[in-house]
């Protein structure tokens, strides 16, 4: 038996709680980096690594394992729910989420059926379940965000601009509204098994959602999030609410509910919390194409945004964004071991400072 006890760092920054070292961990930190897991996809296909819960626990557990990060992310998808409301669609390589028959009128959106967790994803809550007995770490569980959902299925695919998924939203709003709110209740109530699977925090992906400016955020988005967040209340686990290219909206996101935003590298940790009154934990923000660079950088990057949270407690170090798939796992496990040594400082620095106000 490990005698290794539980690390709860993690769980403490969520809530804005002091901590000994800021905790560290990466989106996408399971998956192609890893050789291992390139191996594995050699046999399975994504789905099917999320449909047998030994294997998908194995995967998350493999970046856990090999670069002592503080959290453990689930190994799936945003597009998995999808599948059992009626959504048919791949996840192709090296392009992401294909959908065959994207939504275009009224009866696409009033097809969708209501998930069932349990019947409907019992395999993600099974990997949940198995995952809890191995874990030293906080597990996260995950759902992509309405806006982002929707714009896989009305484009299609990725996009660069998202015209279609604009368009739409300008010329149909009462669908638009209908759409987002069907997605909205499927995402809460897969949000609320996965919690009762055992998952220890929540991340919601608004990954695109960046792509709007705050006015149509305001009318299209933040009501369905506003709901969502509110609709989670009860469970008692803190959440973490992420987009990309979202510095004009992180005040409506805040508005929006969570306990964590996510920010990427466009803005600066120090003026973003300032922003924010700290009254929300952050995760961020070191640039994922910095990993691609010299340690030398990695390391000037990663101090530089130790040093702008100040040692505040509420950050968890993160990327922000995924981990390219051409990151070497040795620099990311030189990272992990660079916040663990080098936070300290900036934590007792910040302690000092507030025992020295009046
Ligand atoms: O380690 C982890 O972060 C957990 C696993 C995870 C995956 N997808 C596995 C995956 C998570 C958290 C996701 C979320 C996800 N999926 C998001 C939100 C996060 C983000 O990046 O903004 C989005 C937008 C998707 C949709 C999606 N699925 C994309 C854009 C891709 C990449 C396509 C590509 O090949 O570049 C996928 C496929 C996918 N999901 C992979 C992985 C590891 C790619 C590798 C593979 O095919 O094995």
């Amino acid at each position: 038996m490990s005698t290794q006890s539980f690390n709860d760092r993690f769980l403490r920054a969520c809530r804005r709680q002091p901590v000994d070292r800021t905790p560290v961990w990466f989106m996408r930190q399971a998956g192609r980096s890893q050789p291992e897991y390139r191996q594995l996809r050699e046999r399975y296909s994504l789905l099917e690594i999320c449909q047998l819960p030994e294997l998908c626990a194995e995967v998350t557990l493999l970046p856990v394992r090999q670069l002592g990060v503080d959290a453990a992310i689930l190994f799936a998808d945003i597009m998995l729910p999808l599948g059992p409301m009626g959504v048919h669609f791949r996840l192709q390589g090296g392009l992401g989420p294909v959908v065959e028959a994207p939504i275009r009128r009224s009866p696409d959106i009033e097809r969708l059926r209501p998930l069932e967790p349990e019947e409907d994803l019992p395999f993600v809550l099974e990997a949940i379940r198995l995952l809890r007995g191995e874990l030293k770490v906080p597990l996260i569980g995950f759902a992509g965000a309405p806006f982002t959902l929707a714009s896989y299925l009305i484009e299609g695919g990725p996009s660069r601009t998202f015209t279609q998924t604009k368009a739409f939203m300008y010329q149909e709003p009462a669908l638009w509204h209908r759409l987002l709110e069907k997605l909205a209740a499927a995402i809460v109530q897969f949000l609320k098994a996965q919690a009762q699977a055992g998952a220890q925090a929540l991340q919601v992906f608004d990954s695109w959602v960046g792509c709007l400016g705050p006015a149509d955020y305001r009318a299209y988005v933040l009501p369905h999030m506003r709901r969502l967040f509110s609709e989670l209340q009860d469970v008692d686990i803190p959440i973490i609410h992420f987009g990309v290219g979202t510095g004009g909206l992180l005040e409506l996101m805040q508005e929006a509910g969570g306990d964590v935003l996510g920010i990427d590298w466009r803005v600066r940790l120090d003026q973003v919390w300032q922003r924010l009154d700290y009254r929300t934990a952050l995760q961020g923000n070191l640039d994922p194409a910095t990993l691609l660079g010299p340690w030398e950088l990695v390391e000037r990057q990663a101090l530089k945004i130790l040093a702008q949270a100040g040692g505040r407690p509420g950050h968890i170090f993160n990327l922000g964004h995924g981990v390219f798939p051409q990151t070497s796992p040795e620099h990311l496990q030189r990272l992990v071991e660079l916040v663990h040594e080098r936070s300290p400082e900036f934590i007792s620095g910040f302690s000092s400072q507030e025992e020295a106000a009046p």
